[in-house]
Protein backbone atom coordinates (compact mmCIF):
# COMPACT_ATOMS: atom_id res chain seq x y z
CA UNK A 1 0.00 0.00 0.00
CA UNK A 2 2.87 2.60 1.20
CA UNK A 3 4.56 1.58 -1.95
CA UNK A 4 1.96 1.96 -4.13
CA UNK A 5 1.19 5.22 -2.75
CA UNK A 6 4.77 6.32 -3.12
CA UNK A 7 5.26 4.91 -7.07
CA UNK A 8 1.70 6.94 -7.70
CA UNK A 9 3.18 9.83 -6.04
CA UNK A 10 6.88 9.78 -7.63
CA UNK A 11 5.10 9.45 -11.07
CA UNK A 12 2.96 12.55 -10.38
CA UNK A 13 6.03 14.33 -9.41
CA UNK A 14 8.84 12.81 -12.69
CA UNK A 15 5.20 13.83 -14.58
CA UNK A 16 4.96 17.39 -13.24
CA UNK A 17 8.97 17.34 -13.78
CA UNK A 18 8.78 17.46 -17.47
CA UNK A 19 6.12 20.66 -16.88
CA UNK A 20 8.31 22.61 -14.82
CA UNK A 21 7.27 25.78 -13.28
CA UNK A 22 8.59 29.13 -13.99
CA UNK A 23 7.33 31.33 -11.42
CA UNK A 24 4.72 29.57 -9.26
CA UNK A 25 2.97 32.05 -7.01
CA UNK A 26 2.40 29.49 -4.42
CA UNK A 27 2.79 25.93 -3.90
CA UNK A 28 1.37 22.83 -2.25
CA UNK A 29 2.70 19.92 -0.42
CA UNK A 30 0.60 16.68 1.28
CA UNK A 31 0.83 15.69 4.56
CA UNK A 32 -0.13 12.53 6.59
CA UNK A 33 -0.71 11.77 10.04
CA UNK A 34 1.32 8.39 10.78
CA UNK A 35 -1.19 6.65 13.34
CA UNK A 36 1.85 5.24 15.48
CA UNK A 37 3.32 7.79 16.27
CA UNK A 38 1.01 10.79 15.56
CA UNK A 39 3.60 12.84 13.62
CA UNK A 40 2.59 14.90 10.45
CA UNK A 41 4.66 13.62 7.77
CA UNK A 42 5.29 15.42 4.44
CA UNK A 43 6.50 14.44 0.80
CA UNK A 44 8.95 16.34 -1.01
CA UNK A 45 11.20 15.62 -3.88
CA UNK A 46 15.07 16.32 -3.52
CA UNK A 47 18.37 15.58 -5.26
CA UNK A 48 18.96 14.27 -8.95
CA UNK A 49 18.18 12.35 -9.79
CA UNK A 50 14.52 13.22 -7.36
CA UNK A 51 14.10 11.19 -4.61
CA UNK A 52 10.85 11.20 -2.63
CA UNK A 53 11.37 12.30 1.28
CA UNK A 54 8.91 11.81 4.01
CA UNK A 55 10.09 14.54 6.34
CA UNK A 56 7.97 15.08 10.33
CA UNK A 57 6.60 18.46 10.20
CA UNK A 58 8.01 20.48 12.85
CA UNK A 59 5.89 24.02 12.70
CA UNK A 60 8.38 25.65 15.06
CA UNK A 61 11.89 24.21 13.64
CA UNK A 62 14.81 25.98 11.89
CA UNK A 63 15.44 24.11 9.10
CA UNK A 64 14.92 20.95 6.79
CA UNK A 65 17.69 17.86 7.99
CA UNK A 66 17.69 14.74 6.22
CA UNK A 67 19.40 11.61 7.10
CA UNK A 68 22.60 11.83 4.74
CA UNK A 69 23.96 7.99 6.25
CA UNK A 70 21.39 6.17 4.00
CA UNK A 71 21.22 6.15 0.20
CA UNK A 72 21.92 9.55 -0.10
CA UNK A 73 22.82 9.88 -4.03
CA UNK A 74 22.39 12.82 -5.99
CA UNK A 75 24.82 14.54 -8.68
CA UNK A 76 23.78 17.98 -7.52
CA UNK A 77 24.46 17.87 -3.42
CA UNK A 78 26.78 20.50 -2.62
CA UNK A 79 28.07 20.73 0.82
CA UNK A 80 28.61 24.81 1.81
CA UNK A 81 32.56 25.94 2.33
CA UNK A 82 33.12 27.82 5.59
CA UNK A 83 32.32 31.55 5.34
CA UNK A 84 30.45 30.99 2.54
CA UNK A 85 27.34 32.69 1.88
CA UNK A 86 25.30 30.08 2.75
CA UNK A 87 27.09 29.65 6.30
CA UNK A 88 26.08 33.07 7.22
CA UNK A 89 22.46 33.03 5.89
CA UNK A 90 22.09 30.06 8.23
CA UNK A 91 23.80 31.39 11.35
CA UNK A 92 26.30 28.46 10.87
CA UNK A 93 30.00 29.86 12.25
CA UNK A 94 31.33 26.52 13.10
CA UNK A 95 33.83 24.89 10.47
CA UNK A 96 35.31 21.74 10.35
CA UNK A 97 36.73 19.08 8.66
CA UNK A 98 35.33 15.23 8.75
CA UNK A 99 37.38 12.12 9.29
CA UNK A 100 34.99 9.67 8.33
CA UNK A 101 34.95 8.28 4.34
CA UNK A 102 33.74 11.38 2.28
CA UNK A 103 30.40 11.57 0.99
CA UNK A 104 27.18 13.82 1.48
CA UNK A 105 27.12 14.88 5.21
CA UNK A 106 30.99 14.18 5.29
CA UNK A 107 33.46 17.13 3.84
CA UNK A 108 36.11 19.19 5.06
CA UNK A 109 36.06 22.62 5.14
CA UNK A 110 32.55 23.16 5.49
CA UNK A 111 30.31 24.78 8.24
CA UNK A 112 27.60 22.72 10.29
CA UNK A 113 23.94 23.15 12.24
CA UNK A 114 22.69 21.18 15.03
CA UNK A 115 20.12 19.34 13.61
CA UNK A 116 17.32 18.40 16.30
CA UNK A 117 14.61 15.67 17.16
CA UNK A 118 12.00 17.54 19.49
CA UNK A 119 10.69 14.09 20.06
CA UNK A 120 13.58 12.29 21.36
CA UNK A 121 14.87 15.97 22.83
CA UNK A 122 18.33 14.76 20.80
CA UNK A 123 20.37 16.60 18.64
CA UNK A 124 23.74 16.78 17.13
CA UNK A 125 26.23 18.66 14.39
CA UNK A 126 25.39 18.02 10.87
CA UNK A 127 26.83 19.13 7.62
CA UNK A 128 25.35 22.31 5.89
CA UNK A 129 24.14 21.25 2.42
CA UNK A 130 22.18 22.32 -0.84
CA UNK A 131 20.63 20.57 -3.26
CA UNK A 132 17.65 20.45 -5.40
CA UNK A 133 14.24 20.91 -3.52
CA UNK A 134 11.08 20.04 -5.98
CA UNK A 135 7.35 20.47 -4.56
CA UNK A 136 4.20 20.74 -6.84
CA UNK A 137 3.33 24.43 -7.53
CA UNK A 138 -0.51 25.03 -7.06
CA UNK A 139 -3.04 28.03 -8.53
CA UNK A 140 -4.63 27.02 -4.90
CA UNK A 141 -7.15 24.58 -5.95
CA UNK A 142 -5.60 21.58 -7.80
CA UNK A 143 -1.46 20.71 -7.64
CA UNK A 144 0.36 22.07 -11.26
CA UNK A 145 3.81 21.46 -12.84
CA UNK A 146 6.57 20.99 -10.47
CA UNK A 147 8.43 23.72 -8.94
CA UNK A 148 12.43 23.06 -8.25
CA UNK A 149 14.86 25.38 -5.52
CA UNK A 150 17.85 24.78 -7.01
CA UNK A 151 20.17 26.02 -4.11
CA UNK A 152 18.11 24.50 -1.15
CA UNK A 153 19.65 24.94 2.16
CA UNK A 154 19.53 22.06 4.40
CA UNK A 155 21.60 20.26 6.99
CA UNK A 156 22.98 16.49 7.00
CA UNK A 157 22.00 14.73 9.84
CA UNK A 158 23.38 10.96 11.17
CA UNK A 159 20.67 7.84 11.15
CA UNK A 160 20.48 7.75 14.62
CA UNK A 161 18.79 11.49 14.39
CA UNK A 162 15.33 9.40 13.30
CA UNK A 163 14.96 7.71 16.66
CA UNK A 164 11.54 8.36 17.92
CA UNK A 165 9.69 9.15 14.46
CA UNK A 166 7.61 7.82 11.82
CA UNK A 167 9.26 4.58 10.24
CA UNK A 168 9.32 5.67 6.78
CA UNK A 169 11.01 9.34 7.86
CA UNK A 170 13.96 10.54 6.28
CA UNK A 171 14.43 13.79 8.53
CA UNK A 172 12.12 16.71 9.73
CA UNK A 173 10.78 19.69 7.85
CA UNK A 174 11.13 23.39 9.99
CA UNK A 175 8.79 25.90 9.31
CA UNK A 176 9.99 28.11 11.81
CA UNK A 177 10.77 31.82 11.78
CA UNK A 178 14.50 31.15 10.38
CA UNK A 179 16.23 32.62 6.78
CA UNK A 180 16.36 29.13 6.13
CA UNK A 181 13.68 27.38 7.28
CA UNK A 182 11.21 26.05 4.58
CA UNK A 183 9.12 29.10 4.12
CA UNK A 184 11.59 31.91 3.94
CA UNK A 185 13.79 29.87 1.24
CA UNK A 186 11.46 28.96 -0.82
CA UNK A 187 9.63 32.70 -0.45
CA UNK A 188 12.52 34.04 -1.71
CA UNK A 189 13.18 31.22 -4.59
CA UNK A 190 9.91 31.78 -6.16
CA UNK A 191 9.36 35.34 -4.57
CA UNK A 192 6.04 35.00 -3.16
CA UNK A 193 5.44 36.51 0.20
CA UNK A 194 6.65 34.53 2.89
CA UNK A 195 3.27 33.09 4.62
CA UNK A 196 2.50 29.79 4.58
CA UNK A 197 -0.63 27.78 5.91
CA UNK A 198 -0.90 24.04 7.09
CA UNK A 199 -4.15 22.05 7.09
CA UNK A 200 -3.94 18.70 8.81
CA UNK A 201 -6.08 15.67 9.66
CA UNK A 202 -5.90 13.08 11.09
CA UNK A 203 -8.07 10.59 8.19
CA UNK A 204 -5.49 8.67 6.01
CA UNK A 205 -6.04 10.54 3.05
CA UNK A 206 -3.77 13.63 2.91
CA UNK A 207 -3.87 16.98 4.26
CA UNK A 208 -1.94 19.73 2.84
CA UNK A 209 0.45 22.53 3.61
CA UNK A 210 0.69 25.68 1.08
CA UNK A 211 3.33 28.27 0.65
CA UNK A 212 2.32 31.39 -0.54
CA UNK A 213 -0.73 33.20 -0.50
CA UNK A 214 -4.48 32.01 -1.11
CA UNK A 215 -6.44 31.25 -1.96
CA UNK A 216 -5.93 27.72 -0.18
CA UNK A 217 -9.15 25.96 -1.91
CA UNK A 218 -11.05 22.61 -0.47
CA UNK A 219 -13.62 20.43 -1.78
CA UNK A 220 -16.14 21.53 -2.90
CA UNK A 221 -15.03 25.03 -3.31
CA UNK A 222 -14.25 26.12 0.02
CA UNK A 223 -11.67 28.79 -0.45
CA UNK A 224 -10.53 28.47 3.58
CA UNK A 225 -8.30 31.56 3.50
CA UNK A 226 -11.24 33.71 3.58
CA UNK A 227 -13.00 34.28 7.28
CA UNK A 228 -9.97 34.24 8.80
CA UNK A 229 -9.31 35.43 12.33
CA UNK A 230 -5.98 37.07 12.97
CA UNK A 231 -4.26 37.65 16.08
CA UNK A 232 -0.35 38.99 16.04
CA UNK A 233 2.75 36.12 16.12
CA UNK A 234 4.86 36.67 19.11
CA UNK A 235 8.59 36.54 19.22
CA UNK A 236 9.84 34.54 22.28
CA UNK A 237 12.99 36.84 23.15
CA UNK A 238 14.91 33.39 24.40
CA UNK A 239 15.62 30.76 22.35
CA UNK A 240 13.31 27.56 22.72
CA UNK A 241 15.43 24.79 20.44
CA UNK A 242 17.61 22.33 21.80
CA UNK A 243 20.90 24.19 21.07
CA UNK A 244 20.56 27.52 21.13
CA UNK A 245 23.51 30.09 20.52
CA UNK A 246 24.22 32.96 22.98
CA UNK A 247 21.99 35.64 23.03
CA UNK A 248 19.34 33.48 20.40
CA UNK A 249 15.83 34.56 19.73
CA UNK A 250 13.36 31.48 19.70
CA UNK A 251 12.05 30.97 16.37
CA UNK A 252 9.15 29.10 17.33
CA UNK A 253 5.60 30.63 16.77
CA UNK A 254 4.37 31.95 20.07
CA UNK A 255 0.57 33.46 20.21
CA UNK A 256 -0.76 35.82 23.22
CA UNK A 257 -3.91 33.64 25.03
CA UNK A 258 -5.29 36.21 27.55
CA UNK A 259 -7.74 34.05 29.23
CA UNK A 260 -9.58 31.02 28.53
CA UNK A 261 -13.09 30.18 28.52
CA UNK A 262 -15.39 26.62 28.81
CA UNK A 263 -18.80 26.82 27.81
CA UNK A 264 -18.34 30.81 27.38
CA UNK A 265 -17.41 31.70 30.89
CA UNK A 266 -13.47 32.85 32.53
CA UNK A 267 -11.39 29.74 33.62
CA UNK A 268 -9.40 31.20 36.79
CA UNK A 269 -6.02 31.07 35.91
CA UNK A 270 -2.53 32.15 37.12
CA UNK A 271 -2.07 35.07 34.31
CA UNK A 272 1.23 35.17 34.94
CA UNK A 273 1.93 31.71 33.36
CA UNK A 274 0.30 33.54 29.91
CA UNK A 275 3.14 35.76 29.53
CA UNK A 276 6.07 34.86 28.26
CA UNK A 277 9.34 36.45 31.08
CA UNK A 278 12.41 37.87 30.87
CA UNK A 279 13.56 34.28 30.78
CA UNK A 280 11.56 33.06 27.96
CA UNK A 281 9.37 30.77 30.07
CA UNK A 282 5.89 31.11 30.00
CA UNK A 283 3.14 32.01 27.10
CA UNK A 284 1.67 30.14 24.42
CA UNK A 285 3.19 28.41 21.23
CA UNK A 286 1.70 26.26 18.65
CA UNK A 287 3.88 22.48 17.98
CA UNK A 288 2.78 19.74 15.30
CA UNK A 289 5.02 17.69 17.03
CA UNK A 290 2.75 17.82 20.48
CA UNK A 291 0.21 15.14 19.86
CA UNK A 292 -2.30 16.97 21.82
CA UNK A 293 -2.50 20.04 23.78
CA UNK A 294 0.06 20.60 26.52
CA UNK A 295 -0.73 22.68 29.64
CA UNK A 296 1.07 23.54 33.13
CA UNK A 297 -0.04 21.73 35.47
CA UNK A 298 -2.65 24.23 37.12
CA UNK A 299 -4.24 25.49 33.82
CA UNK A 300 -4.66 21.57 33.49
CA UNK A 301 -6.44 20.99 35.88
CA UNK A 302 -8.49 24.40 35.95
CA UNK A 303 -9.14 24.17 32.49
CA UNK A 304 -10.31 20.27 32.95
CA UNK A 305 -12.37 21.06 36.32
CA UNK A 306 -14.37 23.95 34.59
CA UNK A 307 -14.85 21.35 31.65
CA UNK A 308 -16.19 18.90 33.52
CA UNK A 309 -18.47 20.96 35.43
CA UNK A 310 -19.99 22.06 32.50
CA UNK A 311 -20.24 19.02 30.83
CA UNK A 312 -22.87 18.27 33.77
CA UNK A 313 -24.63 14.86 34.02
CA UNK A 314 -22.54 13.19 31.67
CA UNK A 315 -21.08 9.62 33.15
CA UNK A 316 -17.64 10.06 33.66
CA UNK A 317 -15.83 6.86 33.20
CA UNK A 318 -12.14 5.42 34.31
CA UNK A 319 -9.11 6.11 32.84
CA UNK A 320 -7.02 4.22 34.06
CA UNK A 321 -4.62 2.56 31.00
CA UNK A 322 -5.54 5.71 28.72
CA UNK A 323 -3.55 8.53 27.54
CA UNK A 324 -5.83 11.16 29.00
CA UNK A 325 -7.62 11.27 32.53
CA UNK A 326 -11.25 12.95 31.80
CA UNK A 327 -13.05 10.58 29.98
CA UNK A 328 -16.90 10.40 29.32
CA UNK A 329 -19.26 7.78 28.24
CA UNK A 330 -19.99 8.39 25.08
CA UNK A 331 -23.31 7.40 24.80
CA UNK A 332 -24.19 9.92 27.05
CA UNK A 333 -22.98 12.61 24.76
CA UNK A 334 -24.59 13.99 21.53
CA UNK A 335 -23.09 14.32 18.16
CA UNK A 336 -22.29 17.83 15.49
CA UNK A 337 -21.43 18.99 12.30
CA UNK A 338 -18.48 19.85 14.34
CA UNK A 339 -18.17 16.80 16.52
CA UNK A 340 -18.95 15.34 20.20
CA UNK A 341 -21.37 17.97 21.42
CA UNK A 342 -19.42 19.06 24.23
CA UNK A 343 -18.91 23.14 25.92
CA UNK A 344 -16.66 24.82 23.48
CA UNK A 345 -13.34 26.03 24.90
CA UNK A 346 -12.23 29.57 23.54
CA UNK A 347 -8.77 30.91 23.49
CA UNK A 348 -9.37 34.24 24.37
CA UNK A 349 -6.92 36.40 22.07
CA UNK A 350 -5.56 40.24 22.03
CA UNK A 351 -9.26 41.29 23.26
CA UNK A 352 -12.31 39.95 24.30
CA UNK A 353 -13.99 39.37 20.95
CA UNK A 354 -10.91 37.59 19.65
CA UNK A 355 -10.97 33.98 20.09
CA UNK A 356 -10.36 30.18 18.70
CA UNK A 357 -13.04 28.64 19.42
CA UNK A 358 -12.31 25.00 20.30
CA UNK A 359 -15.74 22.51 19.44
CA UNK A 360 -15.85 18.83 20.20
CA UNK A 361 -13.95 17.58 16.80
CA UNK A 362 -10.42 19.31 18.27
CA UNK A 363 -11.26 19.26 22.37
CA UNK A 364 -12.40 15.56 22.85
CA UNK A 365 -10.27 12.32 21.41
CA UNK A 366 -12.43 9.00 20.97
CA UNK A 367 -10.42 6.62 21.88
CA UNK A 368 -12.67 3.53 21.71
CA UNK A 369 -16.44 3.62 20.47
CA UNK A 370 -17.36 4.00 24.17
CA UNK A 371 -15.77 6.74 25.32
CA UNK A 372 -14.36 10.29 24.84
CA UNK A 373 -11.70 11.72 26.63
CA UNK A 374 -10.94 15.69 26.99
CA UNK A 375 -7.94 15.16 24.73
CA UNK A 376 -5.02 17.89 26.77
CA UNK A 377 -2.64 16.48 28.48
CA UNK A 378 -0.98 17.86 32.15
CA UNK A 379 2.80 18.98 31.40
CA UNK A 380 4.27 19.53 35.19
CA UNK A 381 4.03 22.16 37.16
CA UNK A 382 7.29 24.42 35.39
CA UNK A 383 7.17 24.00 31.90
CA UNK A 384 9.17 26.17 29.85
CA UNK A 385 6.11 27.18 27.92
CA UNK A 386 2.60 27.24 29.89
CA UNK A 387 0.80 26.50 26.66
CA UNK A 388 1.69 24.28 23.75
CA UNK A 389 -1.07 23.53 21.52
CA UNK A 390 -1.11 20.32 19.58
CA UNK A 391 -1.77 18.50 16.20
CA UNK A 392 -4.98 17.39 17.44
CA UNK A 393 -6.60 20.71 18.42
CA UNK A 394 -5.28 21.81 15.01
CA UNK A 395 -6.89 19.56 12.70
CA UNK A 396 -9.16 20.62 10.55
CA UNK A 397 -8.38 24.38 11.20
CA UNK A 398 -6.65 26.51 8.63
CA UNK A 399 -3.81 28.03 10.07
CA UNK A 400 -1.88 30.80 8.21
CA UNK A 401 1.57 31.94 9.34
CA UNK A 402 2.61 35.51 7.83
CA UNK A 403 6.09 36.31 8.70
CA UNK A 404 6.62 39.27 7.19
CA UNK A 405 3.46 41.01 9.04
CA UNK A 406 4.06 38.46 11.73
CA UNK A 407 0.31 37.17 12.50
CA UNK A 408 -1.42 34.32 12.67
CA UNK A 409 -4.65 33.63 10.80
CA UNK A 410 -7.06 31.38 12.07
CA UNK A 411 -10.06 29.61 10.92
CA UNK A 412 -11.30 27.46 13.63
CA UNK A 413 -13.23 24.68 12.50
CA UNK A 414 -13.69 23.96 8.89
CA UNK A 415 -16.68 21.33 9.32
CA UNK A 416 -18.93 23.85 10.00
CA UNK A 417 -17.93 25.11 6.24
CA UNK A 418 -18.47 21.55 5.16
CA UNK A 419 -15.02 20.59 4.41
CA UNK A 420 -12.05 19.12 6.22
CA UNK A 421 -8.80 19.83 5.60
CA UNK A 422 -8.73 16.23 3.74
CA UNK A 423 -10.72 17.76 0.65
CA UNK A 424 -7.61 19.49 -1.17
CA UNK A 425 -7.73 17.54 -4.54
CA UNK A 426 -4.52 16.18 -5.07
CA UNK A 427 -5.13 15.05 -8.16
CA UNK A 428 -2.92 15.90 -10.84
CA UNK A 429 -4.39 16.70 -14.57
CA UNK A 430 -3.41 15.17 -17.17
C1 LIG B 1 39.80 15.95 5.64
O1 LIG B 1 41.15 16.28 5.77
C2 LIG B 1 41.88 15.40 6.59
C3 LIG B 1 43.29 15.96 6.79
O2 LIG B 1 43.82 16.41 5.57
C4 LIG B 1 41.90 14.02 5.95
O3 LIG B 1 42.58 13.11 6.77
C5 LIG B 1 40.45 13.56 5.78
O4 LIG B 1 40.41 12.32 5.12
C6 LIG B 1 39.67 14.58 5.01
N1 LIG B 1 38.25 14.17 5.06
C7 LIG B 1 37.45 14.10 3.99
C8 LIG B 1 36.05 13.70 4.20
O5 LIG B 1 37.85 14.36 2.86
C1 LIG C 1 1.72 32.41 39.27
O1 LIG C 1 2.76 31.87 38.43
C2 LIG C 1 4.01 32.48 38.69
C3 LIG C 1 4.96 31.93 37.62
O2 LIG C 1 5.06 30.54 37.72
C4 LIG C 1 4.45 32.20 40.10
O3 LIG C 1 5.69 32.79 40.34
C5 LIG C 1 3.40 32.74 41.06
O4 LIG C 1 3.74 32.37 42.37
C6 LIG C 1 2.04 32.19 40.73
N1 LIG C 1 1.03 32.86 41.51
C7 LIG C 1 0.16 32.21 42.25
C8 LIG C 1 -0.85 33.04 42.99
O5 LIG C 1 0.13 30.97 42.32
C1 LIG D 1 -28.38 16.72 36.16
O1 LIG D 1 -29.45 15.83 36.43
C2 LIG D 1 -30.38 16.31 37.42
C3 LIG D 1 -31.36 15.20 37.71
O2 LIG D 1 -31.67 14.48 36.55
C4 LIG D 1 -31.03 17.58 36.88
O3 LIG D 1 -31.95 18.10 37.84
C5 LIG D 1 -29.94 18.61 36.61
O4 LIG D 1 -30.51 19.77 36.03
C6 LIG D 1 -28.88 18.05 35.64
N1 LIG D 1 -27.80 18.99 35.57
C7 LIG D 1 -27.29 19.39 34.42
C8 LIG D 1 -26.17 20.37 34.50
O5 LIG D 1 -27.65 18.95 33.32
C1 LIG E 1 -9.74 17.28 -9.09
O1 LIG E 1 -8.89 17.82 -10.07
C2 LIG E 1 -8.91 17.07 -11.28
C3 LIG E 1 -7.80 17.61 -12.17
O2 LIG E 1 -7.81 19.00 -12.24
C4 LIG E 1 -10.28 17.18 -11.92
O3 LIG E 1 -10.31 16.46 -13.11
C5 LIG E 1 -11.29 16.60 -10.93
O4 LIG E 1 -12.59 16.77 -11.41
C6 LIG E 1 -11.18 17.29 -9.57
N1 LIG E 1 -12.00 16.56 -8.61
C7 LIG E 1 -13.10 17.09 -8.10
C8 LIG E 1 -13.85 16.22 -7.13
O5 LIG E 1 -13.47 18.23 -8.35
Amino acid sequence: MASYLHRLLLSFFLFSLSFAASRPDALVVPVRKDPATLQYVARVGQRTPLALLNLVVDVGGRFLWVDCDTDYVSSTYRPSRCRSAQCSLAKATGCGDCFSPPGPGCNNNTCGLFPENPVTRTSTGGELAQDVLSLPSTDGSVPGPLATAPHFIFSCAPAFLLQGLADNADGMAGFGRTNIALPSQLAAAFSFHRVFATCLTSSHTDGVIFFGDGPYNLLPNVDASQSLIYTPLIVNPVCTAGTCGQGEKSDEYFIGVKSIKVGDKAVPLNKTLLSIDSNGVGGTKISTVAPYTVLETSIYKAVSAAFDAALGNVTRVPSAGLRFEFCYAASDIGSTRVGPAVPSIDLVLQSESVYWRMFGANSMVSVTDEVYCLGFVDGGPSPRTSIVIGGHQVEDNLLQFDLATSRLGFSSTLLFRRTTCANFNFTSSG
